[in-house]
């Protein structure tokens, strides 16, 4: 029978819509600590991190400076995520940006959602980032050299389950399979149910 336990890290996990966080799984990665935006203590699984700050380094070569706007996120602060934009945008908005706690990819502590620092100004709403495509598609093109793909791209909804969000990067360790799914613009769904 398979069984939804982990007995090591499996960077290539499906967290989505369908998929739960596995068992066992916060008790086998390794989380480091960081700061976010806000200076504000923020953890990430230990080879993300590394090479989400290899990412960062090279963007600076282009002038674009990003910084981590939420990481591994336990259930809890999951569900608190869930209630305030909820209360804020509704619950048609709340769907369409929010995992239900236990099903976000967030709680791998392999995704990042990172904000942009631009002429001293750092973008975070989601609003703000979702105008700023020119510096996304930089970033983009450089993710899967440090083996992060584009988590929830435009127009994929129907398979993810989620609106575009350019700034959700998930770290998959393979470079090779990372650059096959950014240069065909595929979603990690479609990549895994190919492979089967
Ligand atoms: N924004 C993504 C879908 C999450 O909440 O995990
Ligand atoms: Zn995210």
């Amino acid at each position: 029978m398979k069984t939804n336990t982990i007995i090591e890290t499996d960077y290539m996990v499906l967290v989505n819509k369908k998929n739960k966080l596995p068992n066992n799984w916060e008790n086998i990665i390794e989380l480091v600590d960081t700061k976010d935006a806000w200076n504000k203590v923020v953890k990430v699984e230990r080879e993300a991190f590394i090479n989400y700050c290899k990412l960062k380094e090279s963007l600076k070569k282009e002038n674009i400076y990003i910084e981590i706007d939420s990481a591994y996120r336990s259930v809890a602060e999951q569900e608190n995520i869930w209630n305030s934009f909820e209360s804020e945008y509704g619950t048609d908005y709340v769907k369409k940006y929010v995992a239900i706690p236990r099903y976000s990819e967030h709680h791998t502590g392999l995704a990042i959602d990172i904000c942009i620092k631009k002429d001293g100004d750092l973008i975070f709403e989601n609003s703000e980032m979702l105008k700023e495509e020119e510096i996304f598609l930089k970033i983009h093109k450089r993710l899967s050299r440090y083996g992060f793909i584009l988590r929830y791209p435009k127009d994929k909804e129907y398979i993810t389950g989620y609106g575009y969000e350019p700034w959700h990067f998930r770290y998959i360790k393979n470079i090779k399979i990372a650059k096959e799914i950014m240069n065909n613009n595929l979603t990690l769904e479609e990549y895994l149910i190919n492979k089967i």
